[in-house]
């Protein structure tokens, strides 16, 4: 089973009321902690490679082929996405390599043009069978090491003409996320009347949240206590990101508490076993700090723990499904 097309995994979780955990991975141990983390919770998965971990890895063809061996084994479902492509180039290349899936983010554009851009990339990807997802509004955070002030919010007028024009798959909304948090007093919130009126004018079309990291503060006093000198920020409360499910969203990205909890876990085990000096010692750590805190977006946020059935699948299997026609 394992790799399987997008279309069946958003039917599946819009009809039965979750959202799909879509994790960014960047290494060997990455890989293994989302993997791990859905076998054990009988969770569907989207495991997705951004612009920097691109960059990172080096060889994008050879970490496809990775994931690819990595995934196929597994019995629960897994599709590999290409997070935040940035334009059409680089959709072509991921396509071409082989994602199932990938988003192109023209959220810096005009509206005009981001419905062509989107358009250009679907009439390609579509051929090949392969998911679009796209973003209409702006979030406020870092992308690729620039911090965006830049926060405008998807106004539901627009939804409707710009899913029909663009034929897009799947839409990513701003409602009030930020990627990686925004320095703030106060706990950020999610505009539910906002939402709720944005999947009103998109019945049955599958909405993404991005941003969806709450930067829970017990890992960065972990990561402080053990000398480290993370900046608090701060983002949605997870209870808010859990309450999006039931408006339509059925697509969570959320990186920054993997992250943070893979720094802390490592922080505090090299403090307190200072003699260590074999690596696969502490990044274990690491690995299973991230993997927890992925089955815990998955049983406690977005709630796709304990869905998957291998009769859901077997007669879909490969196929994939468009939630909603495009003329
Ligand atoms: O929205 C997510 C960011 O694009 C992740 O980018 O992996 O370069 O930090 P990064
Ligand atoms: P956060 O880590 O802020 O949740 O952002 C993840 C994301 O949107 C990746 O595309
Ligand atoms: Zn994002």
């Amino acid at each position: 089973m394992a790799l399987v097309k997008p279309g069946i995994l958003f039917q599946k979780a819009y009809q039965e009321g979750y959202a799909l955990g879509a994790f960014n991975v960047f290494n060997l141990e990455s890989v293994q902690a989302v993997l791990r983390a859905a076998q054990m919770e009988r969770s569907a998965v989207i495991v997705q490679v951004s612009m920097g971990a691109r960059k990172y890895v080096g060889d994008l063809d050879i970490f496809l082929r990775l994931l690819k061996m990595m995934a196929e084994p597994l019995e629960v479902p897994v599709c590999i996405h290409h997070d935040h492509c940035t334009d059409f180039e680089i959709c072509k290349q991921s396509i071409d390599a082989g994602f199932s899936s990938i988003m192109i983010d023209g959220s810096k554009l005009t509206f005009k043009e981001n419905i062509r851009l989107v358009r250009k990339v679907a009439d390609y990807a579509h051929e090949k069978g392969v998911w679009v997802e796209a973003e209409l509004g702006s979030l406020p955070g870092f992308e690729d090491d620039f911090f965006s002030e830049d926060n405008q919010y998807t106004n539901p007028d627009d939804v409707g003409e710009f899913v029909r024009e663009s034929t897009c798959d799947s839409l990513a909304v701003a409602v009030g996320t930020s990627h990686g948090g925004v320095k703030a007093d106060q706990d950020l919130k999610i505009d539910m009347e906002r939402l709720q009126k944005i999947s009103n004018n998109l019945p049955g079309f599958p909405l993404v949240l991005h941003g969806g990291a709450s930067i829970t503060s017990s890992y960065i006093d972990t990561i402080n206590h053990y000398g480290g000198k993370v900046e608090y920020m701060k983002n949605v409360p997870e209870p808010l990101i859990r309450e999006t499910v039931k408006l339509g969203v059925c697509k969570v990205n959320m990186d920054v508490d993997n992250f943070n909890a893979y720094t802390a876990a490592i922080r505090r085990y090299m403090t307190e076993n200072p003699a260590i000096y074999d690596p696969r010692k502490y990044t274990a750590v690491g690995r299973d700090a991230f993997m927890n805190e992925v089955r815990h977006k998955m049983s406690e946020v977005i709630l796709s723990s304990g869905r998957y059935k291998a009769s859901d699948y077997a007669k879909d299997l490969g196929k994939s499904i468009r939630t909603v026609d495009h003329d």
